[in-house]
């Protein structure tokens, strides 16, 4: 656990309803003294009704959660703002409010399948992950430039490179065309994304390199990989789950690795899209906090981006559900059609990192037999709760499959209903058997 307490700030946490926004808040108020203001419009708890996404163990207000904080651990340095981020306006107002030191921002619509479902739930992505983030940046910008930005960005902006390596920051590149050489000088790595939610991600990180260099502002993008485990330190006693962090395991919202573990405490086949050769980066919950303690007392030098890959290992998502089999000799893993458009990782990638992650990655495979068997702990106590039949994936990447569907379905009108009786798991067929 990373402890700093060397100087007071304060720190606004975009998100802090969320599953990392709530994590980093209880950690960032409990191991200093900073004052830690979370800010959140709680849309996520209704796109989580409008797919019935139901979390492994239901949480409470924020502030209902704040006031278990106080009672737990005696301390007052946490609150919470209702605030919408596509109003710029009540942003700076936040803003002005608080006159923070350091701003993170991890409030955007974070699920590839919620912005592949239909036109409009493409339209929310973008409007929340670049709207709502730019609306931050402008008002760091006139109000003031010292503020420290940390923007949650996504490894999965590199999902579909043809690389073998993804370096830190700006390089020089040599490409031949027809024969001849060419160059492309202090530039980023392409980036290039699957599905819309990770292209969101890709133009909100190219914002922030712009208006750090068009504003000399202090910002740094977080490419974090994916997430799993539901606790931290703090609310890992069964006695502190009201300090419980949003755990979701549906097919729309929860990550990988968090999905598997709900599956094998359940006894469920463990369900790997395609032949789970897809790969991707992993960081516990737990290192996530960590490391992002380390990010907020890190100084950031205006107009200059700074880009941190925050991950501690990269496997295959057969390699993940074979963790499980470890685990349980007894599980079964089941290979299913895969719904995403996505390439089978045929590069091993070699990802640079910052020295501030270094630490975390050196006790990875004791890290991750810890973090699994916390996970275990915490989904084997809840798996009451756990209803299988939102964890089968429901959202198709193809528009010709989705259009198979609606003709099934008779119409396009009658689509969205049948695509939510997919998503909540009651297949309606509007269909009339003759
Ligand atoms: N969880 C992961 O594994 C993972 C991996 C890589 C990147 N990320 C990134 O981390 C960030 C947070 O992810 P998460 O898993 O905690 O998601 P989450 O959905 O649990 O939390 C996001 C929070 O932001 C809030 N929010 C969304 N739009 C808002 C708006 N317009 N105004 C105010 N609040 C708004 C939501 O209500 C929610 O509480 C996202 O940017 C995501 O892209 C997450």
């Amino acid at each position: 656990m990373i402890t700093n307490d060397s100087k007071q700030d304060t720190i606004l946490i975009l998100g802090g309803d969320g599953y990392l926004g709530w994590s980093l808040g209880l950690a960032f108020a409990h191991r200093t003294d900073d004052n830690i203001v979370l800010v959140d419009n709680l849309i996520k708890r209704k796109w989580e009704k409008e797919v019935d996404a139901k979390l492994l163990l239901p949480i409470k207000k924020p502030k209902t959660r704040i006031a278990e904080y106080k009672r737990i651990y005696g301390k007052d340095n946490l609150s919470f703002e209702k605030v919408e981020l596509l109003e710029q306006e009540d942003v700076a107002k936040v803003i002005r409010k608080y006159r923070p030191t350091v701003i993170i921002n991890a409030a955007q619509q974070p699920s590839a399948p919620f912005s592949m479902m239909s036109p409009k739930h493409t339209a929310i992505t973008f409007s929340n992950n670049i709207l709502g983030h730019l609306n931050v940046l402008w008002s760091i910008a006139q109000i003031d430039k010292s503020i420290s930005y940390i923007k949650l960005g996504t490894a999965g902006c590199y999902m579909d490179t043809d690389t073998d390596f993804v370096p830190l920051g700006k390089k020089n590149f040599t490409f031949t065309h027809q024969g001849k050489q060419h160059n492309i000088l202090n530039s980023f790595i392409p980036m290039q994304a699957t599905d819309f939610y990770h292209q969101s991600k890709i133009s909100d990180f190219l914002i922030d390199d712009l208006c750090a260099s068009l504003w000399g502002l202090k910002v740094m993008t977080v490419q974090q990989s994916t997430v799993f485990g539901a606790t931290i330190e703090e609310n890992q006693a069964p006695e502190h789950a009201g300090l419980s962090a949003r755990f979701n395991y549906d097919a729309v919202f929860s990550t990988v690795l968090n999905r598997f573990v709900c599956q094998l405490a359940i006894g469920h086949p463990i369900t790997v899209y395609g032949d789970g050769k897809q790969k991707t980066g992993l960081i516990s919950l737990s290192d996530t906090v960590d490391n992002f303690m380390r990010f907020a007392k890190t100084d950031i030098k205006p107009g200059k981006h700074m880009v941190v890959h925050n991950y501690t290992m990269r496997l295959s998502i057969d390699e993940i559900a074979q963790k499980m089999v470890e685990i349980d000799p007894k599980i079964k893993v089941d290979y299913i059609r895969n719904p995403r458009n996505e390439g089978s990782g045929k590069l091993q990638k070699k990802v640079q990192v910052h020295k501030l992650v270094k630490e975390p990655m050196a006790k990875k495979d004791e890290n991750l037999k810890k973090e699994l068997s916390n996970l275990l702990t915490f989904t084997k106590r809840y798996k009451d709760n756990i209803d299988p039949s939102i964890i089968m994936p429901k959202v198709e990447w193809s528009v010709e499959q989705k259009l198979n569907e609606a003709k099934e379905a008779q119409s396009l009108s009658t689509y969205r209903t049948y695509l939510k009786g997919k998503l909540t798991g009651r297949l309606i067929s509007t269909t009339p058997k003759s």
